[in-house]
């Protein structure tokens, strides 16, 4: 008789083990989270807020870093599904070409959560909930800055305003939509004109390598860098110093991100203004991912609150930067 009842009892865990998304205790939610990569001093932050928030809520992370290449985050993605993880979370690494392994995600019935970055499918049931900042935001307040930026607009007065713009991954949605609201701002500034415009796939090493490009072909010519990351603004300024120009000065440069470096290139002088994106998502993820296992209604977007930074600011808040 026992061993009959040890065996139904076996039997209905398997079962309710096999119901996908079924945590059978409070600490055993397992997320599958599949990261961009580590390109650049935001991601690095991203991944340790994530990493610590899963320790610190008591959820087991398989975390997979995709090395900035989708094929990888597909794989990541599949092999999630074939280990029946309760949530799959992700920051896609370009907007589109997802629909597939949604298909499968969704068929497995894993919910799927999006953090930093969005995916563009035409089946919007393929994803939950998106948790991040507002990228078209974040370009016109980089350009919002700038127009009022006192040296700026001294120029404006005089003449044209040359701007060469350092994009993010292309393909990417902080690429596509940080270009999209900086240029939404610029429509009502006829003066100020992007002369080159070209992706340095959000990491230092490429930043340098095309604002060489820009400099050989463009000289004193440039009077403004926006950059879509802090990272890339970085590696320009290395270029620009090695061109003989004063970044921050005979270059004006605005960024995005608020990373420590950018604070650090600020007081130096370097660096003119940095918008903010949030990096530290881990907690509010794994709020979002608790809600969902226990079958709460959860937001379909959370925007992350921001601030813009100006150099004369810098000293200031840098001893309160986190990341
Ligand atoms: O998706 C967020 C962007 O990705 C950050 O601005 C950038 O630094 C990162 O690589």
């Amino acid at each position: 008789m026992k061993s009959v009842m040890f065996k139904v009892a076996s039997a209905v865990v398997v079962f309710l083990a096999l119901l996908p998304g079924a945590v059978l205790a409070k600490d055993s939610i397992v997320l599958g989270f599949s990261q961009v990569g580590a390109e650049s001093e935001w991601r690095t932050a991203n991944t340790q807020s994530i990493k610590e928030a899963a320790t610190q809520e008591g959820i087991t992370l398989k975390f997979s870093d995709a090395q900035q290449k989708q094929e990888n985050q597909i794989k990541a993605i599949r092999s999630f599904i074939a280990q029946r993880v309760n949530v799959i979370a992700f920051s896609p690494v370009v907007e589109t070409g997802w629909e597939p392994v949604l298909r499968e995600a969704k068929a497995a019935r894993i919910p799927v959560i999006l953090t930093d970055r969005a995916v563009s499918v035409k089946d919007e049931s393929l994803w939950l909930s998106f948790l991040g900042s507002d990228f078209v935001e974040e370009g016109r307040r980089a350009a919002k800055w700038l127009v009022s930026y006192p040296p700026i607009q001294e120029l404006a007065a005089k003449g044209e305003v040359n701007i060469v713009e350092l994009q993010g991954t292309v393909g990417s949605a902080p690429a596509i939509d940080r270009k999209k609201g900086f240029e939404e701002v610029l429509k009502e500034q006829p003066k100020f004109k992007i002369i080159r415009s070209q992706t340095g796939d959000f990491t230092r090493a490429k930043g340098k390598e095309v604002m060489e490009a820009f400099l050989k072909a463009e000289g004193k010519k440039i009077n403004v860098l926006y950059a879509h990351n802090d990272d890339m603004a970085i590696g320009a300024i290395q270029a620009i110093e090695e061109a003989g120009l004063k970044p921050g000065k005979d270059v004006v440069i605005v960024s995005i991100d608020a990373v420590k470096g950018a604070f650090e290139a600020m007081i130096a002088g370097k660096l003119n203004c940095t918008v903010e994106c949030n990096p530290q998502l881990g907690p509010q993820l794994m709020r979002l991912v608790k809600d969902v296992v226990a079958g709460k209604q959860v937001p379909r977007r959370i925007v992350t609150q921001e601030s813009v930074f100006p150099q004369e600011s810098a000293a200031r808040e840098f001893p309160n930067r986190k990341y």
